[in-house]
């Protein structure tokens, strides 16, 4: 079979390339080492939150496949790797998905082919991890095969952006490269923009990471000490964005979750200490105080139960929203992991409501859902809001519990709620 596109790795980023590509009208391939994924799709079961069940059907109806059989790679125009980018134990980069994906890649390399990485990585990884890897064939990158990196922006949850309307950033190994994968991007993404080289283009994307961390640090940061100093941060920020230039606003919140916020800058600062011997302190700074939110939410509850002379030990502590975003399902490193686990340390017995999630669980210790969310307002000792979803309303969780500590700033200040 001809396949004008191999995605390898098909999560969050991996799918939904596939599925813009097969809407354009390429025959595209999927492969994952993970059998049940690919059971799914091909049973028309979307595992991510931004395709629905029906959207898999209609790729698989115009000839999507997916597959963990590497044989079935063969003969593909264009390869991007899609796979997960984790840390390692240490905080380091863990490149072992991203290198068994190149491996798998160089199994089936021919003159002629275009391989694009998309995971998020330190700058350097295509030149210096990638490229000797695909060239142990004896093909040789610029010249039998092109080789780019091509960072995905994908922001799961949004309905506003997407991949079309989202500038994609390429970045080749020769100009010629650049070109290529250009071109191909360009067949369905409105703007493609051109990077210097693949080193420029990693680092691109975690510039805008690293730009997100910080801020939000800063916010964080700002939060403690406009508690004490009885500021409304919330109300500061509202004001300071009115500025229609030089100013982006970021908010406070329980920590930084997802798989991008708390593992990206890891990527860069792990480099710039490897290769230079120096701390990226930015990011260091901001890791540090992001990292401590989990526990200044769990002692501003505290304090706050105080104030209303109850105790958090035998407290009843409601979490709204445990999700890393609001409006997904995903969990993945949110801080509500942290913030339940510390109020349990300290006594509490922790309750949850979120729309998105069924079942949720500390490494293996389940937390008892709650359905009828009245009710648990009003019984709770202190509702902790702790991600944003719409479907919360702000007015009434304002109304209805007994005493509120907000971190997201959903609901109206009142002498029952406090916001951090
Ligand atoms: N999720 C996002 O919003 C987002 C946004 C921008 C960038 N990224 C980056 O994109 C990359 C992928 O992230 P994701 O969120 O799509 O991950 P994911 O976990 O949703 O999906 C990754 C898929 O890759 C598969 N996989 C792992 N090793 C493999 C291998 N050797 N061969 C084939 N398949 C393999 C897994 O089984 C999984 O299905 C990461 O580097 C991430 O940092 C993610």
């Amino acid at each position: 079979m001809n396949v004008d596109l191999a995605v390898i790795g098909l999560g969050y980023v991996g799918l939904p390339l596939a599925h813009a590509a097969v809407h354009e009208g390429m025959n595209v391939l999927g492969f994952d080492v993970d059998e049940a994924v690919v059971r799914d799709l091909n049973a028309g079961r979307s595992p991510v939150d931004d395709l629905s069940d029906a959207d898999i059907r209609r790729m698989r109806d115009a000839g999507f496949l997916a597959t963990t059989s590497e044989s079935d790679l063969d003969g593909s125009d264009v390869v991007a790797v899609c796979v997960p980018t984790p840390l390692t134990e240490d905080a380091g980069p863990d490149l072992g998905a991203v290198r068994e994906a190149m491996t798998t890649v160089a199994r089936c390399l021919r003159t002629g082919m275009l391989v694009v990485l998309e995971s998020t990585t330190y700058p350097g990884t295509t030149d210096e991890v990638i490229r000797p890897l695909l060239e142990q064939t004896g093909l040789v990158a610029g010249r039998d095969f092109n080789l780019a990196f091509s960072p995905e922006r994908i922001d799961p949850g949004n309905e506003v952006f997407g991949l079309r309307n989202t500038p994609k950033v390429v970045g080749g190994h020769t100009a010629a490269c650049t070109d290529r994968a250009a071109a191909f991007y360009g067949r369905f993404v409105d703007t493609v923009v051109r990077a210097r080289g693949t080193r420029e283009a990693e680092t691109a994307k975690l510039l805008e990471n690293t730009y997100r961390h910080v801020n939000i640090a800063l916010v964080n940061e700002m939060a403690r000490f406009c508690h004490e100093l009885d500021i409304d941060l919330w109300d500061v920020i509202r004001c300071a964005a009115t500025k229609p230039f030089g100013f982006e606003p970021f908010y406070p919140g329980p920590g930084v979750g997802g798989h991008c916020i708390p593992i990206d800058p890891h990527y860069l600062s792990h480099k710039v200490r490897a290769k230079l011997g120096y701390p990226f302190r930015f990011v260091e700074l901001a890791q540090e105080i992001n990292a401590t939110m989990p526990d200044y939410v769990a002692r501003r509850a505290q304090n706050l139960l105080n104030d209303h002379d109850r105790a958090i030990k035998s407290a009843t502590v409601l979490l709204l929203g445990v999700t890393y975003k609001p409006d997904v399902a995903d969990q993945r490193e949110s801080p509500a992991v942290a913030v339940a686990r510390r109020l349990r340390a300290l006594g509490a017995t922790v309750l949850y409501h979120d729309p998105h999630v069924q079942t949720w669980g500390l490494g293996g210790d389940s937390v008892s859902r709650v359905d009828d969310l009245d009710t648990a307002l009003q019984t709770a000792d202190l509702t902790v809001v702790l991600q944003g979803h719409s479907d919360y309303d702000g007015e009434t969780i304002a109304a209805k519990a007994s005493q509120v500590l907000d971190t997201r700033g959903i609901t109206p200040r009142s002498p029952t709620v406090e916001h951090i």
